[in-house]
């Protein structure tokens, strides 16, 4: 099947940070409204200026962890090259505790799981150069069960900072009728009570369109259900439905404004390595790196394919999601299954990927010069009938021609090609 982009012009309105923070918003609870407040955001730590990267239990193993899988998890880690391409923190998530609080209210690490407890365990973690994270959540329950946060927050707070926790994944189970942006202003502060620096990962599945108020309470924001190892199927199980890759990419097309330095939207971990196939994982990592995601791997690192370390580790996808200036692809062309996604880079470079979200494989015919890129910020203003970039390829990493000609391939079914766009 051929397919010719034909021509069009496309205004985007790729926001900048500072725009977002004079942004004002309802919230979806009735909240008075609220701003993303400029100080706000200036006030954060700056402890997460480029998207998290790491690695996080829950997609291959849920609640079944314990200290000698994961001490290998963690050797796994380092020798796989994970540590090298930039991954830092090791995140325990839901399952690390026993059932109940000690007499004196304190979470405890599962003794039968974490027999030296949680602080050794956080020991091991960071003499290999990592960063230790933790989940719980805002409500009385975590999701699966063990004891929630919530009315414990500042001593839960104090106790991950005396574990030496950097990273808090918190979730929104069991909540009832709390208001969602005060329960995670109210773990945020308790955190940054604690005297620990740790980043704050809010984890309330876009309920309450945490991307207009979360910027400065926390680094980063989940905005959608959970994740599932399947390109473009959710999983439905009864009472809810585990997402695809194409289902929460769909989530983001309007939503990419409001991310920025210290304040990312998340789009939940990888699942590349867990089952779906090399062109499916390879488009799923792509796309999660021109959307500026946190990129927290959720595979078996011990025993990696050479094709999922492949993925995981491309230092040029990776600078593409790690790019300063932390501006999310916007999806410029959409027609019979093929997208465009283009996301401006710094030093006045793009990246762009092609999507071929259809099983079968389509021929892209492309013109650069019929599609000029504006945005209303400066940040992107890419008119190819006035400058020539050159085209390199981040997958095949190899220099494939430039935007003076028309970009011709076939893509299979389900996979990308993600281009860096160097002006000549
Ligand atoms: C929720 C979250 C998941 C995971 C589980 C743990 O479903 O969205 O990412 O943390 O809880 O129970």
């Amino acid at each position: 099947m051929k397919i010719n982009l034909y021509k069009h012009v496309i205004i985007t309105t790729l926001l900048s940070a500072s725009t977002c923070a004079n942004l004002f918003a309802q919230t979806a609870d009735g909240a008075a409204p609220v701003a993303i407040a400029k100080e706000q955001i200036a006030k954060a730590n700056n402890l997460a200026p480029t998207p998290p990267m790491g690695w996080n239990t829950w997609n291959t193993f849920q609640t079944k962890i314990d200290e000698p899988l994961l001490k290998g998890m963690v050797d796994a880690y380092v020798s796989s090259g994970m540590r090298d391409a930039g991954y830092r923190y090791f995140v325990l998530d839901d399952g690390w505790m026993s059932m109940e609080r000690d007499k004196n209210g304190d979470l405890v690490a599962d003794p039968k799981k974490f027999p030296k407890g949680m602080k050794a365990f956080a020991d091991y973690v960071h003499a290999k150069g990592l960063k230790f994270g933790i989940y719980n959540c805002a409500g009385s329950k975590t999701c699966a069960g063990y004891p929630g946060s919530r009315g414990h927050e500042y001593q839960d707070a104090r106790l991950y900072a005396s574990f030496g926790v950097d990273f808090l994944k918190y979730d929104w189970c069991n909540t009832d009728s709390l208001n969602a942006r005060e329960a995670y202003i109210t773990m945020s502060q308790a955190l940054k009570a604690s005297g620990r620096q740790i980043v704050f990962s809010l984890c309330e599945w876009g309920n309450h369109q945490p991307w207009l108020w979360a910027g400065g309470v926390g680094e980063l924001y989940r905005n959608t259900g959970d994740i599932t190892a399947s390109f473009d199927k959710n999983k439905n199980y009864g009472s809810w439905s585990a997402l695809s890759v194409m289902s929460i990419l769909d989530k983001q097309v309007n939503i990419g404004k409001y991310n920025g330095p210290n304040h990312w939207n998340d789009p939940d971990m990888l699942e590349v390595g867990n089952g779906m196939s090399f062109n499916e994982d390879k488009a799923h990592f792509s796309l999660w790196c021109m959307l500026s995601a946190p990129l927290a791997a959720g595979n078996d690192l011990r025993n990696m394919s050479p094709q999922t370390q492949s993925i995981l580790t491309n230092k040029e996808a990776i600078a593409i999601d790690q790019d300063a200036l932390g501006i999310a692809a916007t999806r410029i062309y959409q027609a019979d299954s093929l997208e465009v996604w283009a996301k401006p880079l710094a030093n006045n470079q793009l990246a762009v990927c092609f999507l071929n979200r259809s099983t079968v494989a389509k021929d892209v015919a492309y013109k650069w010069q019929e599609h000029t890129i504006n945005n209303e910020e400066g940040k992107l203003n890419a008119d190819f009938a006035q400058a020539v970039y050159k085209l390199h390829d981040v997958w095949t990493k190899k220099d494939i021609g430039t935007t003076k000609k028309e970009f011709k391939q076939t893509l299979a079914g389900h996979s990308v090609v993600m281009l860096r766009l160097v002006k000549f």
